[in-house]
C-alpha cells in the first residue's frame, strides 16, 4: 500500500467535496438557465463536469496506491440565489474552500515524506490558481454589470 491510513481518509473527504462541487455547480447553472443566460449556465455545467473529473483523479490515486475507497454522502447543494452576485460569490467562496483543503492534503503529504503524493497534488495545487481567478474575474464582470445588465456575463465569457 503505497498511501498512508491518514492520507487515504482525507482524500475519501476530498472526492466528496469534489462531486459536491459538481452538484453544487449544476444549482448555479440552473439559476442561471432560469435568468436565460445560457452561456453562464453551459459554463457551470462545464466546471460541474470538470469537478467530476477532479474526484475521479483522487478515486484513480486510491485504487492505484492500494488505499481503500469509501465515497462519502453527498450533501443537498444551496438551490436558491436572491442574485446573480450571489450565485458567482458562492462559487468562489466554493473555490477558496477548497484550496484551503487541497492545501492541507499537501501538508500532509509534506509531513509524511510522500513524494508521489506531493507530486501528485501539485496538479490540484496549480489548478486552484485557474479556478480562483477564473471565477474571481467572473464575480468583477457581475459587479461591474450590475443585475440589470448581466448580459454583460454572457459576452465576457464568449469573448474569453
Ligand atoms: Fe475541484
Ligand atoms: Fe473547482
Amino acid at each position: 500500500m503505497m498511501i498512508s491510513k491518514e492520507l487515504n481518509a482525507l482524500i475519501n473527504d476530498q472526492i466528496g467535496h469534489e462531486f459536491e462541487a459538481s452538484h453544487q455547480y449544476l444549482q448555479i447553472a440552473a439559476y442561471f438557465e432560469s435568468h436565460a443566460l445560457k452561456g453562464v449556465a453551459k459554463m457551470f455545467i462545464k466546471q460541474s463536469d470538470e469537478e467530476r473529473e477532479h474526484g475521479k483523479k483522487f478515486v484513480n490515486y486510491i485504487m492505484e496506491t492500494g488505499g481503500e475507497l469509501k465515497v462519502p454522502a453527498i450533501p443537498a447543494g444551496k438551490t436558491a440565489f436572491a442574485t446573480a452576485e450571489e450565485a458567482v460569490q458562492y462559487a468562489l467562496d466554493w473555490e477558496w474552500e477548497v484550496t484551503r483543503r487541497i492545501n492541507t492534503l499537501m501538508d500532509l503529504a509534506i509531513k509524511q515524506n510522500d513524494h508521489l503524493a506531493r507530486e501528485f497534488l501539485g496538479w490540484f495545487v496549480t489548478e486552484q490558481l485557474e479556478e480562483v481567478s477564473h471565477m474571481d474575474t467572473l464575480l468583477r464582470v457581475v459587479k461591474q454589470a450590475g443585475e440589470k445588465n448581466l448580459l454583460m456575463m454572457e459576452a465576457y465569457l464568449a469573448h474569453e
